[in-house]
C-alpha cells in the first residue's frame, strides 16, 4: 500500500505538469486531493494495514499530501501568471469601437409640465397643497354645492368603493374644502395655493380620456379678491407659459361650486388663431376652468362669505402637454412605453 501511495504521487505530480488552465487545476484537485481523491481514499484505507505498520504508513501519507497540495498551490500561481498574460495579450483595447451606452433615467412629460407649474404658481406666492386622492363623498360633492341627485354629478363619472361614502376623488377641487379648513384659520386667514395630483374618472378609455389624470387646482381667499385679479391671474399664467405676447379670452362657463364660473382660452400658439388640428379650427385652446367661488363653497370651508371672497381654477396639465408636443392619444401617458418617454 505504501508502494501504491508513491506510484500515485507521482502519478499526480506528472498529470500537475501538463495542467494549464483553471478548469484542469480544478479537476486535477477533485481527482487525488478531493474528499473522493485518490490520495484521500488512500490515507482512508490505513485501518486497513496491521497495526504496526500504520504510523510509518500515515507520516508518509501526510507528508506525499502536503507536497502534492504545496505543488498545487505553485500550479496555481503559474495558471493564473499565463492566464493573465493571455487576457492582456488578447484584450487589447480596440480604440475603435463605440462607447457602452450610460442610460440616463428622464422626468416623465407630465413631471417636466408639473414642475413648470410649480415654478410659474410660485413666482405668483401659490403654495403648494397636497390634499388626498381618496375622498369621501361629501367632500367631492356635496360641500362643492352638487347635493346628491345634483346633475352636475353626472359630468363626472366616479369610482365607487365597496366602502359606503368612500370614492377616488374625481377632480382636485375637494382640495379647496380640505384646504380651508386646514389653513384658514377658521375663517380669519387669506390663503393662496395650488392642489397638484392625481384625479380618477370611470370613463372608457379612448385616445381622449384616461381614467386617471393630473389636475391641478388653485384657490385664493381673502378680503377683496374679485373676479379682475382672476382673469389677471390666468393671464399671467399663460405669459408665462406661451410667451409674452399669448393672448387669452374668458368664456362664461357652469361649475356648481364657482360663481360666476368661466373657462380661460389661449390662442393657439401653433397657427397663431388661424385655425389648425390642434385647436380644432377654432383658432383657441381651453386651459383652464375657473371662477369666484361660490358663497356656499366659503361657509363650507369656514369663511363668512359677507367678508371674504376668493377665486378657484383647475387645468389639466396632460391636455397641455399633449397640445404642446402635438400629442395625439392621451393613453401613451399611463403606458410606460420608453420609447414614448424618452423623447422628452
Ligand atoms: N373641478 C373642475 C373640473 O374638474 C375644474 C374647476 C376647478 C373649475 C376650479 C372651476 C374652479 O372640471
Amino acid at each position: 500500500m505504501l508502494n501504491q501511495l508513491e506510484v500515485t504521487q507521482q502519478q499526480a505530480l506528472d498529470e500537475l505538469a501538463q495542467v494549464n488552465s483553471r478548469e484542469a487545476l480544478r479537476a486535477w484537485e477533485l481527482k487525488y486531493l478531493g474528499k473522493k481523491g485518490q490520495i484521500t481514499e488512500l490515507v482512508r484505507s490505513v485501518g486497513q494495514l496491521p497495526k504496526e505498520e500504520r504510523a510509518s504508513f500515515g507520516k508518509r501519507a501526510n507528508e506525499i499530501k502536503q507536497a502534492l497540495t504545496a505543488a498545487y498551490a505553485e500550479r496555481e500561481a503559474l495558471v493564473e501568471e499565463q492566464e493573465l498574460a493571455r487576457d492582456l495579450e488578447e484584450g487589447q483595447i480596440d480604440v475603435t469601437l463605440p462607447g457602452r451606452p450610460v442610460n440616463r433615467g428622464g422626468l416623465h412629460p407630465s413631471t417636466q409640465t408639473l414642475r413648470q407649474f410649480y415654478d410659474i404658481w410660485g413666482d405668483m406666492g401659490f403654495q403648494i397643497y397636497r390634499s388626498r386622492e381618496v375622498e369621501d363623498d361629501d367632500t367631492n360633492f356635496t360641500l362643492l354645492n352638487i347635493p346628491p341627485h345634483h346633475p352636475a354629478r353626472d359630468m363626472q363619472d366616479t369610482f365607487y368603493t365597496t366602502t359606503p361614502n368612500v370614492i377616488l376623488r374625481t377632480h382636485t377641487s375637494p382640495g379647496q374644502i380640505r384646504a380651508m379648513r386646514d389653513l384658514g384659520g377658521n375663517g380669519t386667514l387669506p390663503i393662496r395655493v395650488i392642489l397638484p395630483g392625481m384625479v380618477y374618472r370611470y370613463e372608457q378609455i379612448t385616445a381622449r380620456s384616461e381614467i386617471q389624470f393630473h389636475q391641478v387646482e388653485g384657490l385664493a381667499i381673502g378680503r377683496n379678491i374679485t373676479m379682475t385679479d382672476l382673469k389677471g391671474t390666468m393671464a399671467a399664467f399663460a405669459r408665462r407659459v406661451y410667451g409674452e405676447n399669448a393672448r387669452v379670452r374668458f368664456r362664461a362657463s357652469y361649475f356648481p361650486f364657482t360663481e360666476p364660473s368661466m373657462e380661460v382660452d389661449v390662442e393657439c400658439f401653433l397657427c397663431k388663431g388661424e385655425g389648425c388640428r390642434v385647436c380644432k379650427y377654432s383658432g383657441w385652446i381651453e386651459i383652464a376652468g375657473s371662477g369666484m367661488v361660490h358663497p356656499v363653497v366659503l361657509q363650507n370651508g369656514g369663511y363668512d362669505p359677507a367678508e371674504w371672497s376668493g377665486f378657484a381654477f383647475g387645468m389639466g396639465p396632460e391636455r397641455m402637454t399633449m397640445n404642446k408636443h402635438g400629442i395625439n392619444d392621451i393613453r401613451y401617458f399611463w403606458a410606460n412605453d420608453l420609447r414614448f418617454l424618452e423623447q422628452f
